[in-house]
């Protein structure tokens, strides 16, 4: 087989990502880019050939003490005194500048992680500057409450009582590589509009376009301190971070088994804590949905959209009896059509997986699957290439105890399951640990909305899947997280609620 990658993947960037990555990639601490205390350094990998493209500042323990004091004091600064409205507009001016940069930002963005750079230009950056123009206009919009009281030990007396939204203070954020601008945003976007001040931790696999954001943010006029990007690794930076006795809340997207050691860390001073994790998320498609057709391309979307490495990633395809075969059918022969490729490759449909690690990982699910008995509609093999490329893969005759139909893989693999009727598939798709998102598919509106009730789930997608959106709601029910990321209800787990109690 010709190899996948013929040439570097930096020459097909424009001269200005070139340029970025060239220059050292410092600490954003207290609004000034520094080395990290220790002087070390990591390689930042291209995914499509495992060439080294950036050497990023290590920061660890000591950094993070810095970032946090400075973060800390920016929270009582001039950015404490700023209006609502001016607070907003910052905020507007940063979502411009990702627009204006919006080339860069995306070439960045598919380098670093893979992802085609057609999907970072209509997908990632642009959600990113609506998130920010969509939290902006919260600012001057988080009112409390006036509330009638009683106090029927004290007859007679009067009071008036309100509630203030105030910020929560110094948040941590710790955030994940397959969606690395966009994920920055969901957490940096809600925690600015309410006034807390932030240190972010990149993935150490994808820290370039944070960094980037980084130099916008200061261009956008935020006041130094109030956004600190320290990169480093999780066990280093990242745990310093959760268990800092000195950060008010810790926000965290990644896998449910780093959610629990987050918890357990911000037990120390019971920071808040809000968590994006893991999911196995089911598309159901019943055989009465409208076009066959349109729901095959989407549940095949559904999956392999970003190489399945997203939370909301449909892996479970519940398929009604009657039509299981041509749906799996209609999935594998997509899955054998997508043309893989490096991210910045224009002819490519599908990049490679972030990192070798993770090329492992979904390798030793996909050979598990095999041992385990399931068949590999598509793909299922592997490919000898210097990439992290793995094959999207359909699997049918699974079994519910094997670990492909129960763990989240993370990667471009689906297990296909047939069922008889809304009542069995519902039991099947609430029959897992997580509850992030699901999906169904039908034309029948109340069968569509039954469904949607008993699912479990942060999100039930019909007719369609993986819709965001700055306006609506994300997160997970179960091990699926605590808390939900944009739309108004992010606001609320960024601020605390103050009574306010006046006799009169
Ligand atoms: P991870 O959970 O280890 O990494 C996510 C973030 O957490 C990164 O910034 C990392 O540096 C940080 N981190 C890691 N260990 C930490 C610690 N002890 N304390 C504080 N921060 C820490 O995820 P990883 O290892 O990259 O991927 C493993 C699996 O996690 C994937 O195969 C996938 O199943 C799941 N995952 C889920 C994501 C989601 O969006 N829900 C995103 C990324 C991974
Ligand atoms: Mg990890």
């Amino acid at each position: 087989m010709a190899s996948l990658v013929t040439e570097s993947s930096l020459t097909k960037v424009s001269a200005s990502a070139r340029d970025f990555l060239k220059k050292p990639k410092q600490l954003l601490i207290d609004g000034c880019w520094v080395s990290a205390a220790s002087g070390k350094t990591f390689n930042v990998f291209d995914p499509a050939t495992s060439d080294t493209i950036a050497q990023v500042a290590e920061g660890d323990a000591e950094d993070i003490n810095l970032a946090v004091a400075s973060s800390r004091r920016a929270f009582s600064g001039p950015w404490s005194q700023m209006t609502p409205s001016e607070r907003g507009k910052i905020i507007w001016k940063l979502g411009d500048l990702v627009l204006e940069n919006l080339d860069e930002l995306a070439e960045l963005e598919s380098l670093d992680n893979g992802k085609p750079l057609a999907v970072a230009k209509i997908a990632d950056v642009p959600l990113t500057a609506d998130l920010f123009h969509y939290m902006a206009g919260w600012a001057t919009k988080l009112e409390g409450n006036t509330i009638p009281i009683s106090v029927p030990y004290a007859p007679g007396a009067k009071f008036f009582a309100y509630t203030r939204r105030d910020p929560i203070g110094v948040v941590g954020q710790i955030i994940p590589w397959n969606f690395p601008l966009l994920m920055a945003a969901w957490k940096i976007g809600p925690a600015l509009t309410t006034g807390n001040t932030i240190i972010l931790k990149p993935a150490e696999q994808t820290p370039l376009s944070a960094l980037r954001l980084g130099e916008l943010a200061l261009e956008a006029g935020l006041p130094p301190g109030v956004l600190n990007v320290v990169t480093g690794y999780g066990e280093t930076a990242g745990s310093a971070l959760a268990s800092h006795d000195d950060v008010d809340k810790i926000a965290f997207t990644g896998s449910t088994e780093v959610g629990k050691i987050i918890v357990r860390a911000a037990a120390g001073n019971l920071k808040k804590v809000t968590l994006e994790l893991g999911g196995k998320s089911p598309t159901v498609v019943f055989k009465d949905v409208a076009d066959i057709d349109t729901a095959v391309q989407g549940a095949a979307n559904a999956i392999f959209f970003n190489h399945g490495q997203c939370c909301a990633a449909g892996s479970r395809l519940l398929v009604e009896k009657d039509i299981f075969d041509e749906v799996t059918q209609g999935v594998a022969e997509i899955a054998n059509k997508i043309k893989l490729g490096a991210g910045v490759d224009g002819a490519t449909e599908m990049g490679p997986l972030v990192s070798e690690e993770q090329r492992d990982r979904v390798s030793g699910f996909i050979k598990d699957g095999l041992e385990a008995g399931a068949t590999a509609l598509a793909g299922g093999n592997s490919l000898d290439e210097k990439g992290y490329f793995v094959p999207p893969t359909v699997f049918t005759n699974t079994r519910p105890e094997m670990k492909i139909v129960r763990e989240e893989i993370f990667g471009p693999v689906v297990v296909a399951e047939p069922f008889d009727d809304l009542e069995g598939v519902m039991k099947v798709a609430n029959s897992t640990d997580f509850g992030l998102a699901s999906s169904i598919w039908t034309r029948d509106i109340s069968k569509a909305h039954r469904a949607a009730e008993i699912m479990r789930a942060g999100t039930v997608w019909i007719n369609c899947h993986n819709v965001f959106d700055a306006a609506m709601p994300f997160g997970g029910y179960k091990q699926s997280g605590w808390g939900r990321e944009m739309g108004h209800e992010a606001l609320e787990l960024y601020t605390e609620t103050k009574a306010v109690c006046v006799a009169l």
